[in-house]
């Protein structure tokens, strides 16, 4: 049986996990908006991914016995400075992400809660992928963003992204 308190950590983190797909689909919309349609699908399927997050939590919450909360998701930001600042902001938010996993998996492991210690080695490890790829992107977009024919490159390859769902989700 799970803890109050780590039951209260994950259900924040599925609010979090929920929060990052609205986000991102909002970034989403704003390269909709610019007719970079590959750009845009990178982050629509992001937003996938972070719902099924949630998801992966919210089936894990349920096995141990864990009361399921479903928390409040702020409006994100809709208005953006332009392609670079939404792939910085995009890895800024991987990084609280990271940060909020670790400190979940710290009260865990302090409880001697090794059910979701093991349970968040998978988003442990999703966050060290998820980081690279928006730090990299950064890098890319940084490299491309004054050549049109570049950035016209640039959605072509993000284009290629599709969602795959977790089995285990
Ligand atoms: Fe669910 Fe991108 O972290």
């Amino acid at each position: 049986m799970i803890s109050e308190k780590i039951a209260t950590l994950i259900n924040e983190q599925i609010a979090n996990e929920q929060y990052a797909a609205q986000y991102y689909l909002s970034m989403s919309a704003w390269f909709s908006s610019k007719d970079l349609d590959g750009i845009a699908n990178y982050f629509r399927v992001q937003s996938k991914e972070e719902l099924m997050h949630a998801d992966k939590m919210f089936d894990y919450l349920n096995d141990v016995g864990g009361e399921i909360i479903i928390g409040e998701i702020a409006k994100p930001p809709h208005q953006f400075e332009n392609a670079i600042d939404i792939f910085q902001k995009a890895l800024d938010h991987e990084r609280i992400v990271t940060k909020s996993i670790f400190n979940i998996v710290k009260n865990a492991n302090d409880e001697g809660d090794f059910a979701t210690t093991s349970f968040l080695q998978w988003f442990i490890n999703e966050q060290v992928e998820e980081e690279a790829s928006a730090s990299q992107l950064v890098t890319k977009i940084k490299m491309v963003s004054d050549n049109p024919s570049a950035v016209y490159l640039f959605d072509q390859e993000l284009a290629q992204r599709i969602f795959v769902a977790d089995p285990t989700a």
